[in-house]
């Protein structure tokens, strides 16, 4: 028999969505534990209880440390790293004037290994154990990505943005090398081990409707791919798809006339949406991806949480970094409890924190596979302090409630607050 693992601390489970169940539905145990063998969760419940029926097991006891599922980041950028923070901008200034050229040197493949290391060693020690991220028109950044993950065991999700028109000159490829190149990396990735290939035109704006209609027809072949994009994010970028798409419904319609759109699509930001947008997106299963410090950073408005949840859409939650201001899904989670609060929402710690796991999780379709604390699913875990600063240990030590203990933390911690990260049950500090 293989080794079992049994981590000891905090456990918060999600029985159900909070936001369609409500919050009674978190089970939280104050002296949990997790037990693992082969890279997967084999059972949870009192640490004791575990203790007692598998004393062969080796412990690791975390204290009062919060043991949850990893963070799912449903929408990023990594070739974005080096270039997070750039001053002054909106979107399409900030695409032409930092983001564009920064993307320009992923060319280089020592240049694309490197970042890729630098992005996975950060959102690691964010606490973060799967991201979904766009790479750059160079298959060579989808290759350094994939195989830096794949050293981690991460599972990762990627796919090489395409892109035809409006961008530079070295940064375009055509409707067919977009379909060619993307279906070579697909066949090379998609499935290896714990990763997973997303078909991805970065934009209409930068998409001829003859490359959409491309990676339509590929996903039409794969449709067990994820497919993003982004959606509906400024009101300039609105005129200019309106614009260059006259025969257009709406933003969504020039994806959907492609095929880009249905279970498995990714729209992220999706935040100036039309009515029929809305019910297209929840009629055809699509997911929708809350990048809130990116919006607030971009200028781009205030996605609308509350109405969206009633409405019953799946949305995952993203950092969109490098338009997103933050690794942290902490920091993440904290934007989108200010950004809801400006539309007169204030969403409850257990919304977001379920936001950041399962339900990214399944936004991506992975919700059988990772975001849950439960038997079967797969161990990549952060482990969580609540008293990681002096302000947040003050401010938790005087709180009456589970869940005042750790909204401290949702919006004030940063990587200081993560004390471990396990993936497939390994500690990455091990
Ligand atoms: N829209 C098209 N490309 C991008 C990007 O890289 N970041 C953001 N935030 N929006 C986009
Ligand atoms: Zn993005």
């Amino acid at each position: 028999m293989t080794k079992e693992t049994l981590l000891i601390g905090q456990t918060l489970a999600f029985e159900a969505n909070p936001f369609q169940a409500g919050i009674d539905t978190a089970r939280h145990d104050a002296r949990g534990g997790v037990l693992i063998e082969n890279g997967k969760i084999t059972a949870t419940g009192s640490a004791d209880d575990l203790r007692g029926r598998h004393p062969q097991a080796e412990v690791t006891d975390y204290g009062n440390a919060l043991i949850l599922p990893g963070f799912i980041d449903a929408h990023a950028h990594y070739p974005q790293t080096a270039m997070i923070a750039s001053w002054g901008k909106r979107l399409i200034d900030w695409l032409n004037g930092y983001t564009f050229p920064e993307e320009m040197k992923f060319a280089d493949v020592a240049y694309a290994d490197d970042i890729a290391k630098t992005y996975f060693d950060l959102t690691l020690a964010n606490g973060t154990t799967t991201t979904t991220s766009f790479a750059t028109i160079h298959p060579e950044s989808v290759n350094a990505y994939f195989s830096e993950a794949q050293t981690r065991g991460l599972r990762a999700i990627a796919g090489k943005t395409c892109m035809d028109r409006n961008a530079p000159d070295g940064l375009t490829d055509t409707a067919q090398s977009a379909y060619d190149d993307s279906k070579t990396l697909l066949e090379k990735w998609h499935g290896q081990d714990r990763l997973i290939y997303a078909i991805t035109p970065r934009f209409s704006p930068t998409s001829t409707p003859d490359q959409l209609h491309a990676l339509g027809a590929l996903w039409a072949e794969h449709p067990d791919c994820p497919m993003q994009t982004h959606l509906s994010e400024q009101h300039e970028e609105i005129a200019w798809v309106q614009d260059l798409f006259p025969d257009a419904r709406d933003y969504l319609d020039t994806y959907e006339a492609a095929g880009l759109i249905g279970p498995g699509a990714l729209f992220g930001h999706a935040i100036h949406l039309t009515d029929r947008e809305r019910a297209r997106l929840k009629e055809t299963g699509s997911s929708l991806v809350h990048c809130p410090t990116s919006n607030t950073f971009i200028g781009s408005g205030l996605f609308d949480m509350d109405g969206l949840t009633r409405e019953g859409q799946t949305i995952g939650l993203a950092t969109d970094t490098g338009g997103g201001s933050s690794f942290s899904m902490l920091r993440t989670m904290a934007a989108a409890y200010e950004v809801a609060q400006l539309k007169g929402r204030a969403l409850h710690p257990a919304e977001l924190l379920w936001l950041a796991t399962t339900g990214s999780a399944q936004a991506l379709r992975l919700d059988t596979k990772i975001g849950t604390l439960a038997p079967g699913f797969e161990a990549d875990l952060v482990i969580i302090d609540l008293a990681s600063t002096p302000a947040i240990a003050q401010r938790s030590a005087r709180a009456d409630t589970l869940w005042e203990a750790i909204f401290p933390t949702i919006m004030m911690g940063d990587d200081r607050a993560i004390q471990d990260v396990r993936i497939r049950g390994k500690s990455i500090n091990s």
